[in-house]
């Protein structure tokens, strides 16, 4: 064995450490601009990237020793994939072990916007708290409204499931063929009849060029009033601008967002908007998901650099579109 491994972080341990016994780790421990991970990469065998890292034409042909990308993440749309694959080198990725992780914050940000969590949190710790009250902060119940699952691929049928048990009625518009087996895999439904029936709309698509802006001036007029949108795949998915108008003058009554679109710079207006909560780019931030996709980034590095098959590549660029 032995070569160079360039890992742009730190990942929680035991993870890199175990790399470095048998190979040149160098970690780079900030985020690295295109041009700062072209000249990183020069040297390297092995890339492990985070969503957030540029890894672009530039920095693959730059990587000219470069067998394998290892992206800390289900997502691997900063990965010039085509590039890497004329180039030979494998791109790798972490999908499953953060479905649930990824499916629990959606809950969570859904149970937010419907029970007013954030405004209550503020109302108590303001001291504007002056005891109970028949009609304070009043919200929605989940119970028989209609969630639709823009990308029924693993997250959006967890997610489905735990809506399920909510009590909600789920639909799905995607590719994804629905399993008849699984009773609680929703029925697929044209876009439009997803934008129309909807109450929820939770977002778990890749971000290529058929879902960049999906959710867009059209699109969003198309939602029923007073829906909700739940973004927790890629920001880009949805144009921000639009859905600022959206919740400012309908029909879209709030959102719950943990992606952004020019990540991680926030559309200004977002930060003004109270109908709106917000999260860090944090769907699979559980210590248990967290210290396992370091373990497997870890282990298809070890592998491709030992001449092995690795275990998780990520999906052919073929399979595009809305899963
Ligand atoms: C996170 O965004 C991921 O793709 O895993």
């Amino acid at each position: 064995m032995g070569g160079i491994v360039v890992s742009t972080r730190e990942l929680p341990e035991p993870s890199l450490s175990t790399l470095s016994l048998d190979f040149d780790l160098r970690v780079l421990g900030y985020a690295p601009s295109e041009l700062e991970l072209a000249a990183e990469v020069v040297e390297a065998d092995a890339l492990i990237s985070l969503v957030s890292d540029p890894v672009t034409a530039t920095v693959l042909r730059s990587g000219t020793k470069l067998k394998i990308v290892a992206q800390y993440a289900v997502g691997v749309d900063n990965i010039d994939r085509a590039v890497a694959a004329q180039r030979g080198i494998l791109v790798t990725h972490t999908p499953n072990v953060l479905t649930d992780a990824t499916a629990d914050l959606t809950l969570a940000l859904l149970l937010a916007l419907t029970r007013r969590v954030i405004e209550g949190d503020q109302m108590v710790r303001s001291g504007r708290f002056a005891g109970w009250a028949p009609e304070l902060l009043l919200g929605t119940e989940l119970k028989g409204k209609v969630l639709g699952i823009a990308g029924p691929g693993r997250i959006g049928r967890a997610v489905a499931r735990r809506a399920k048990a909510f009590g909600m009625q789920v639909i799905a518009f995607g590719r994804s063929p629905r399993d008849d087996g699984d009773p609680d895999d929703p029925t697929r439904v044209s876009f439009d009849e997803l934008l129309h029936r909807a109450d929820v709309i939770s977002i778990h698509l890749p971000l290529n060029d058929e879902t960049r802006h999906l959710f867009g001036a059209e699109t969003l007029a198309k939602m029923k009033p007073g829906s909700l949108l739940i973004n927790t795949a890629r920001g880009a998915i949805v144009d921000e601008t639009a859905l600022i108008r959206a919740l400012d003058s309908g029909p879209v009554a709030g959102a719950g967002l943990d992606v952004f679109e020019f990540e991680p710079a926030i559309t200004p207006g977002l930060l003004d908007e109270n109908r709106v909560v917000l999260m860090p780019h944090a769907g699979s931030a559980t210590v248990e998901t967290r210290r396992e996709m370091a373990r497997m980034v870890v282990e298809d590095v070890r592998r491709v650099l030992s001449g092995e098959k690795p275990l998780r590549p990520a999906p052919p660029l073929s399979s595009r579109g809305p899963t």
